[in-house]
C-alpha cells in the first residue's frame, strides 16, 4: 500500500510549548549537552562527547564520565547560550534529564541546572532521558501525527513505544538483555573494531557478505520484544571457531544484518498489529544507514510511514530534553530542589500539578 504524504495536519500546531527562552541540560552517560529551545524551535544544541575518553578502556567508566561532565558542562552552557545569542538572564526556564541513568554523570547536570535555575528565580524540571528520545521526533518536519509507534534504539534501550499523545505512553516490547547499540558495541569489540562499535561495524560490513555467516535473531513468533544475548554468544563461537580465517567484513555485515532485520520487522509488525500508520525511530542506531534504508522498504510494503529525526537529535542531545521539558513545563509541572537523579525509572505519566506549599509537582 503507498503511503500518502499529503493528508498530514501539522500536529505542532495543536501542542502547547513553553514560552520563552528555555535551557535544557543532558549528562545521563557520556555527553555533555545543552540547549537554548524558544517554544518549539531549537536555538542551539551543543553537545560535547566523551567517547574519546571512553575508548581507552573500551566502554563507559561511570566515574570518569562524572568527571569530565564536571569540567565540560560549564563551557558547554556557556556556548549553547551564546549560540542562541543570548543574554543568560532572559533564559525563562532550565530543565534537566534527571532519569534514568548513571548516578554520577546525572547529578553534575541536574546540579548545575538547580543553580541556574535558583540563580535566575526561574521554574526548574527534571525530565525523564527516554520522554526526551521519544519526544525528539516532534521536530520533525512535518511532525508524526498521534498514535504513532516509536522504536528506541541506543546504546542503553531497545523499546517499542506505542506513543498515544505526548505523556501517553504503552510499553509494547524491549530487549530482554542487551539494547541494540550494545550488540554493535559488544559485537564490534568480539571483531576487534574498537569502541564506540555501531559506527565501526557498519563501515566495514559494507564490502561484507551479510549472508556468509548466519547468526540467531533471538526470540521467535510474534512478539514486540528482542533478545540479543544469544547473538552475541553465537559471534563469540564464531571468532573461536574460525579463527585467523574469519572474514572480518563478512562477520561484521553479518551481525548488522541480525540486527537490523530483527529491527526493522518487529517494529513495522507492531505498527500493522496496533492498527497505526505512523512510526518513527529515535536513538543512536538510528544513525545506521542499513537500518533506516531497511525500515524505509519495509514501511512502503506494509503501508507504515518512517519518521527518523535528524541525527544530531538522535545520539544524546540536550534539545530533545528541551522538547520535553517545554511541554511539560507549559503543562504545569515543575520539580523543587530536593528532586534527586535516579538510576531507574518507568517512562513518566501525565504532567502533575505545581503545589507551592510543598515546592514541587505531586
Ligand atoms: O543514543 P546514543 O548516542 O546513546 C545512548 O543513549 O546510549 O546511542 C549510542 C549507541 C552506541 O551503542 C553506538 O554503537 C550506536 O548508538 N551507534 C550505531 C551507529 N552509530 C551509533 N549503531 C549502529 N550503526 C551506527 N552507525
Ligand atoms: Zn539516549
Amino acid at each position: 500500500m503507498a503511503v500518502r504524504l499529503d493528508d498530514m495536519e501539522d500536529v505542532n500546531r495543536r501542542l502547547a510549548y513553553w514560552e520563552g527562552p528555555l535551557l535544557a541540560i543532558e549528562t545521563s552517560c557520556d555527553e555533555t549537552s545543552a540547549a537554548v529551545l524558544d517554544g518549539r524551535s531549537i536555538l542551539s544544541n551543543v553537545v560535547s562527547s566523551q567517547v574519546d575518553l571512553h575508548a581507552q578502556w573500551g566502554g563507559i567508566v561511570p566515574e570518569a564520565a562524572a568527571r569530565a561532565h564536571i569540567e565540560t558542562i560549564g563551557p558547554v552552557v556557556d556556548e549553547a547560550v551564546r549560540a542562541a545569542r543570548l543574554e543568560p538572564g532572559r533564559i525563562t526556564a532550565v530543565a534537566a534529564t534527571s532519569r534514568p541513568g548513571l548516578v554520577g554523570a546525572l547529578s553534575v547536570g541536574l546540579t548545575y541546572a538547580k543553580g541556574l535555575a535558583h540563580a535566575l528565580r526561574s521554574p526548574f524540571l527534571g525530565v525523564h532521558h527516554l520522554e526526551g528520545h521519544v519526544l525528539s521526533s516532534l521536530a520533525c518536519e512535518p511532525a508524526p501525527p498521534f498514535p504513532h509507534v516509536c522504536l528506541v534504539v541506543s546504546g542503553g534501550h531497545t523499546e517499542l513505544i506505542q506513543v498515544d499523545a505526548p505523556f501517553r505512553y504503552r510499553l509494547l516490547g524491549q530487549t530482554l538483555d542487551d539494547a541494540a547499540g550494545e550488540a554493535f558495541d559488544k559485537g564490534a569489540r568480539l571483531l576487534g573494531l574498537g569502541y564506540p562499535g555501531g559506527k565501526a561495524i557498519e563501515q566495514v560490513a559494507e564490502g561484507g557478505d551479510a549472508k556468509r555467516y548466519p547468526l540467531p535473531r533471538g526470540l521467535s513468533g510474534e512478539t514486540a520484544d528482542f533478545s540479543f544475548s544469544g547473538l552475541k554468544t553465537a559471534l563469540l563461537r564464531l571468532v573461536e571457531r574460525e579463527g585467523s580465517r574469519l572474514r572480518i567484513a563478512d562477520a561484521a555485515a553479518s551481525l548488522q544484518e541480525a540486527i537490523v532485520s530483527v529491527l526493522s520487522e518487529r517494529a513495522v509488525q507492531a505498527c500493522v498489529r496496533q492498527g497505526l500508520r505512523h512510526l518513527t525511530v529515535v536513538g543512536g542506531v538510528d544513525a545506521n544507514r542499513a537500518l533506516r534504508a531497511r525500515l524505509s522498504v519495509l514501511g512502503e510494503r506494509e503501508g507504515v510511514r518512517v519518521f527518523v529525526p535528524d541525527p544530531s537529535l538522535c545520539t544524546d542531545n540536550a534539545a530533545m530534553i528541551g522538547l520535553a521539558a517545554s511541554l511539560r513545563l507549559a503543562a504545569g509541572e515543575r520539580h523543587g530542589w530536593d528532586l534527586d537523579a535516579q538510576p531507574q525509572a518507568e517512562l513518566p505519566g501525565p504532567p502533575k500539578p505545581w503545589d507551592a506549599t510543598i515546592g514541587t509537582s505531586v
